[in-house]
């Protein structure tokens, strides 16, 4: 049985805590409070963490690494992810202020030692390639994420928004296993499940952690309430809850990347982790959202 909390996300682990939004939650930005709400987390057994050094222009990395600088009991707990690879145009340096990428070697070898200090970790559990960058020379990218992995920064690495020749081109050029591709996927975005990706996903062996698995907080209009309501009748479940189950019975289990820091929302998540929907349900809910029979 995997040790949930001696490393990161396990095919058990039920949802990672999207930290994208945390800056947003004035509450959350003195270190006791957010120290609490860790804690909290913790003892639900939720221990996966995921940021990226763009979030908040870095104010996310900042608060949470500055938290656990002031619990360090904290810091010993949680598990992180963190992506890195995009630049944004107010971020360029550059006279050309161009949103771009970098998965060049030199800027995600940089981008790790910047987030251990920021996150103020001893090690990244997972670190990821934020988008595919057509511009990624793949075997000096993977000399560098190597290094960091046999040095101990970074536990193991994954790729997002990768499609799947992008992310096999990488694997091609390093013998480091990519464990995972963080990419949209949920009721609010479904084409995936259509495409051949999940296969992909399936057949190379990468976790799929499914970002916005609320559809950002828009469920409710794509839903008709009408249906939302019979299924939470049959079933007991909320609308975060049956959105959650919907993602976790797709095979694979994907781990949803919640991005709601709302305890009752995260609870609601939590039961629907649990939770197995009819099949008849699951497919309902497709068709409501794709406005259309399967075939
Ligand atoms: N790799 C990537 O490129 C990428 C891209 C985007 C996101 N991400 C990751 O995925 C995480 C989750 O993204 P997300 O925040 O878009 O995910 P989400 O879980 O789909 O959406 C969460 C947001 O929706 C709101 N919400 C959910 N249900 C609601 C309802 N019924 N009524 C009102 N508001 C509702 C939440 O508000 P409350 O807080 O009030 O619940 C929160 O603001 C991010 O934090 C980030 O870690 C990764």
């Amino acid at each position: 049985m995997p040790n949930t909390t001696a490393t990161g996300f396990t095919p058990e682990t039920p949802l990672i805590l999207g930290m994208m939004r945390l800056h947003d939650h004035p509450e959350l930005t003195q270190t006791a409070r957010l120290a609490d709400w860790i804690a909290a987390r913790l003892d639900e057994g939720l221990n996966v963490f995921d940021h990226a050094d763009i979030y908040g222009a870095g104010k996310c990395e900042r608060l949470f690494g500055d938290t656990l600088r002031a619990h360090p009991a904290l810091a010993k707990r949680v598990r992180v992810i963190t992506k890195a690879g995009i630049v944004p145009a107010g971020q360029d340096r550059s006279p050309w202020q161009v949103k771009h990428y970098r998965a060049e070697a030199n800027y995600l070898g940089n981008a790790i030692n910047k987030a251990l200090a920021s996150l103020s970790v001893e090690q990244i559990d997972t670190f990821l390639i934020h988008r595919p960058d057509p511009l990624l020379q793949a075997g000096d990218v993977a000399r560098v994420l190597e290094r960091a992995v046999s040095a101990g920064k970074v536990r193991q690495i994954g790729v997002s928004n990768f499609l799947p020749e992008q992310w096999r081109w990488l694997a091609r050029n390093t013998n480091l296993p990519l464990v995972c591709n963080q990419s949209q996927l949920s009721l609010a975005h479904t084409g995936p499940l259509f495409d051949g990706t999940l296969e992909a996903h399936l057949t190379d062996g990468l976790r799929w952690l499914a970002w916005s698995p609320l559809g950002g907080g828009n469920l409710a209009e794509r839903i008709p309430a009408d249906l939302l309501d019979k299924a939470r009748e049959e079933t007991g479940l909320d609308e975060s809850a049956l959105a959650i189950a919907w993602l976790r019975q797709i095979p694979g289990t994907p781990v949803p990347v919640l991005g709601s820091m709302n305890p009752d929302r995260i609870h609601s998540a939590l039961r629907g982790a649990q939770s197995l929907l009819p099949r008849p349900l699951w497919y309902r809910l497709l068709e409501s959202v794709r406005k259309t029979a399967v075939a």
